[in-house]
């Protein structure tokens, strides 16, 4: 038998996601991310709304299409036209169910429908009792259900499922609920309604409070068996419960709480950053799971710790997660053993007085800016052993950009295992596009550009940029940072910090461990 109760991942990305402001995607995007969330393991995609646009209703009908192995849900408002729309959208779905909302709290019913109870509880059972001649699976929401009295909702959920409904799903849609109240909504609409014994229950929680992956974990603990989620926590306003967070809570206090899911978690970064992109949001970097300082450690005692034993200072393992990361932040916090770890990350051992030295220079440059990036501490090595340890320098950028041709870029690049010193030129439709095709001559390593963060370090005019680089050599990635005034600049040091790494790594450059006196 199941040791763990196994629980519906419902991914709304696509439909409430979506509706985070500036979000909107074309259908290609729509199906490039379903078919991630296919990998990343999901029960069941919510790909749009197909009434609201001809789009969405293409991107539906594309995706129940060609993903044939997880259930599609198509979205509608409790009006025919909607429900047909949804229906046809999803009709060539292996498995499919029709989602139907219509509000249920007296402020809703008040000043947004203008329609007593009754009518709203007749509308409800009519349009579950139509969709019902076409789809068996109906999943049924009373909008702004925790803002709903106890004894309407139990009146409504019991009126739908006795027309059909096999899915009732209490949305907290304005995320006002807490953790324990919202929980036992489902515990007592559970006990208290006729039919919820053959019914499944589902949790939709935005994050107004912050509270929307708590909300989640009480609602499964109250007997729901489905959550809607979003990657990254996307959505309408503060956003939805985070696919990320739930499961990796679920994952990581699996004994404590008696549930998994279906996920798979290495996807779980890859799916994070593609949605990212894709839809222009970026991640805060304190975000949960994904966020850039997740994994990261800037106390020296954390990091001391975690040099010792990983598990001291994090309980989840990123390399699970296909997170790539260095766990250290090197800055003024950083000790002398985290110090000294970096650097033999980089393939050089230095003898301890060599590390006493780099130290001291390491600490006179973290006081003075705070965080030390490799790029830095790599020239810092340079001038404690008095050779340079990167394959490649950097000496020399020049773009000409222009609105009316390819932007042209020359850099001058020195070899430094043979001293020679190269230009090279190359053109793009950008000018960091002009950058990179120049640098990449450089490399000897096919190495593919993966993604680029941009950051601006403070505000106002003389504010620096910092440019995070990730590269690829076959499945290895490589991450480099660059910080300048320039933003060009920022992303080319980046770029050549990033392959510099991958040089060293292939040890197409320098062989192993690097011993220095
Ligand atoms: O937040 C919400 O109520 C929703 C639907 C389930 C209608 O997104
Ligand atoms: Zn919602």
């Amino acid at each position: 038998m199941e040791q763990y109760k196994r629980i519906t991942i419902f991914d709304t990305t696509l439909r409430d996601g979506e509706q985070s402001p500036g979000a909107s995607l074309y259908p290609e995007e729509k199906i490039k991310i379903a078919r991630q969330l296919v990998d990343l393991g999901v029960d069941v995609i919510e790909p749009g709304f197909p009434a609201s646009s001809s789009g969405d209703f293409a991107a539906v009908e594309e995706i129940s299409r060609t993903l044939q192995n997880v259930e599609i849900c198509g979205f509608a408002r409790a009006l025919k036209g909607d429900i047909d729309a949804a229906i046809a959208a999803t009709k060539d779905a292996a498995s499919r169910r029709l989602h139907l909302f219509i509000s249920s709290s007296q402020i809703h019913l008040d000043f947004q429908l203008r329609k007593s109870r009754n009518e709203v509880l007749q509308l409800a059972k009519d349009m579950v009792a139509y969709a019902k001649q076409f789809v068996d699976r109906i999943e049924f929401s009373p909008m702004d259900a925790t803002r709903t009295g106890m004894d309407f909702l139990y009146e409504m959920v019991e009126a739908v499922i006795s027309e059909g409904a096999t899915i009732i799903n209490i949305p907290d849609t304005v995320g006002y609920a807490l953790p324990e109240e919202y929980g036992s909504i489902f515990s007592n609409v559970i006990k208290s309604v006729r039919g919820a014994d053959k019914t499944e229950f589902s949790a939709h929680c935005h994050n107004d409070l912050g509270l929307a992956v708590a909300n989640s974990l009480a609602a499964i603990q109250g007997g729901a068996t489905h959550v809607e989620v979003t990657i990254n926590g996307i959505g309408e306003r503060a956003g939805n419960c985070s696919l990320e967070e739930l499961v990796m809570a679920i994952e990581t206090r699996k004994n404590r709480l008696g549930f998994t899911t279906g996920i798979n978690p290495l996807q779980i970064y890859e799916t994070s950053r593609l949605v990212s992109r894709i839809m222009n949001l970026p991640i805060a970097y304190n975000k949960a799971i994904v966020g850039r300082n997740a994994f990261q450690h800037e106390a020296g005692i954390h990091q001391d710790g975690l040099l010792k034993n990983r598990s001291t200072y994090e309980i989840m393992d990123p390399d699970q997660l296909g997170i790539p990361r260095n766990m250290i932040v090197l800055g003024k916090h950083s000790g002398r053993h985290a110090l000294k770890n970096r650097v033999q990350q980089f393939g050089i051992e230095l003898e301890e007085a060599k590390i006493d030295e780099l130290f001291v220079r390491f600490k006179e440059l973290a006081d003075a800016q705070k965080r030390v990036s490799d790029d830095e501490l790599i020239a810092l090595i340079d001038k404690t052993v008095d050779i340079n340890i990167d394959p490649y320098t950097l000496l020399e950028i020049q773009v000409l950009t222009s609105n009316q041709m390819d932007r042209m870029a020359s850099v001058k690049v020195r070899d430094n295992q043979t001293g020679q010193i190269e230009s090279y030129t190359g053109t793009g439709e950008g000018p960091v596009e002009a950058v990179i095709h120049s640098l990449q001559q450089a490399v000897p390593v096919e190495v593919t550009f993966e993604d680029l963060e941009l950051h601006s370090t403070s505000s106002g005019e003389t504010a620096n940029g910092e440019a995070v680089v990730t590269v690829s050599v076959d499945k290895d990635q490589f991450r480099g940072i660059g910080i300048d005034r320039d933003i060009v600049i920022a992303v080319s040091r980046a770029y050549m910090s990033a392959c510099n790494q991958a040089v060293r790594s292939m040890g197409h450059k320098m062989n192993t461990t690097v011993k220095m006196a």
